[in-house]
């Protein structure tokens, strides 16, 4: 069997650092590319120097071709995350995904790359009415972020029927945990409440909070795609959702976090926000069958470990 060495897009980003971390306590040879357009080198200062770092915009050839030298596998997460800020930047948000994950997969495919597993997005399904969310469901894009994340999907079906590189896509619902930035415009949901409710101020939701949604926490994300990516099978353009499987309101969750906080915090609502989708919980039964994929972190604990690291941080 060759060595393994894995590359992660978006290294310096949220779940990029963790798999980063990952992969290094696990021995494995591990590269890292960032451009640091939303992701910080403190996110991954205390593991510089173990891996090898290339800074630059994945939407440049020469960036790509340096970063896939003997690369065996890719965990693909370099992109601009963010619904609303595609709303408001979707030529950014188009190259950020398509453009930076086209030129991933050529120069990985002439190089030899084995496989790639890329992250993708629930924001796919939209506002589809089936109240769980299986793969074969047609997708319904609702922002120009849901767009370049399904067009991604895409590619990396093509790509593995036309290049000799096997690519899969592992459709994420809403990651958790700690080193997600709390203080952007942008921010996800989990970290901004924790860090409005830990400096004495209440949580603003977006509309009457019965939206509901799928919160996984990060390290079953980061086994998710080392699931994938070892998967004895080709994936052969292949979708997966990676979650908890779990449905939880926008009101269940600041309730959740008074508890764990010690808080009695009742959320401001505010005007829905466009583009947003009312509802989204993943059937994880594929990934379970064909990947043997399971959750493993309750949600509590998840919410635990992330307001303790807000604290410290
Ligand atoms: N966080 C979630 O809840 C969630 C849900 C569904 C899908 N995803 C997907 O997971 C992936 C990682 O998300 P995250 O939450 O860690 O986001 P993040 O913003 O923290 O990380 C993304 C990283 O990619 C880097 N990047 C962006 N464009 C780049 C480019 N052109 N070249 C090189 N680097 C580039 C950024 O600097 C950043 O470090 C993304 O592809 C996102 O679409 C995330």
């Amino acid at each position: 069997m060759t060595k393994e060495k894995f590359l992660v897009t978006g290294c310096a980003g949220f779940i990029g650092s963790h798999v980063v971390r990952r992969l290094l306590k696990d021995g494995i040879d591990t590269v890292g590319v960032d451009d640091f357009s939303t992701g910080k080198l403190a996110n991954i200062k205390d593991v510089e120097g173990k891996f090898r770092l290339v800074e630059g915009d994945l939407c440049q050839a020469k960036v790509a071709e340096e970063a896939v030298q003997g690369v065996s596998h890719i965990i693909h997460l370099a992109s601009i995350p963010s619904v609303p800020r595609s709303v408001a930047k979707p030529v950014e948000s188009m190259h950020s995904s398509i453009t930076a994950s086209v030129t991933l997969f050529v120069a990985a495919a002439a190089a030899g790359v084995k496989r790639i597993v890329q992250a993708a997005s629930s924001a796919a399904y939209g506002d589809s009415r089936a109240t769980v969310k299986t793969e074969d469901l047609l997708p319904e894009p609702l922002s120009p972020y849901a767009v370049a994340k399904l067009t991604q999907e895409y590619y990396g079906r093509a790509f593995s029927l036309c290049y000799p590189i096997d690519i899969g896509s592992v459709r994420y619902f809403n990651v958790f945990g700690p080193r997600q930035d709390p203080n952007s415009e942008y921010s996800a949901v989990i970290p901004k409440f924790i860090s409005l409710m830990l400096a004495g101020k209440p949580p603003v939701i977006f509309g009457d909070g019965s939206q509901s949604r799928d919160f996984t926490y990060v390290e079953d994300i980061v086994n998710g795609n080392l699931i994938a990516a070892r998967h004895s099978k080709p994936l052969r353009g292949e979708v997966f959702n990676i979650a908890s499987g779990i449905s939880i309101s926008l009101n269940q969750l600041v309730e959740k976090l008074n508890s764990v906080l010690g808080t009695k915090f009742q959320a401001i609502h505010s005007d829905p926000r466009p583009g947003d989708i009312l509802h989204s919980r993943a059937d994880i039964s594929k990934a379970k069958k064909e990947l043997a994929f399971a959750a493993k972190i309750d949600f509590g604990e998840g919410l635990r470990l992330t307001a303790d690291s807000l604290r410290a941080s």
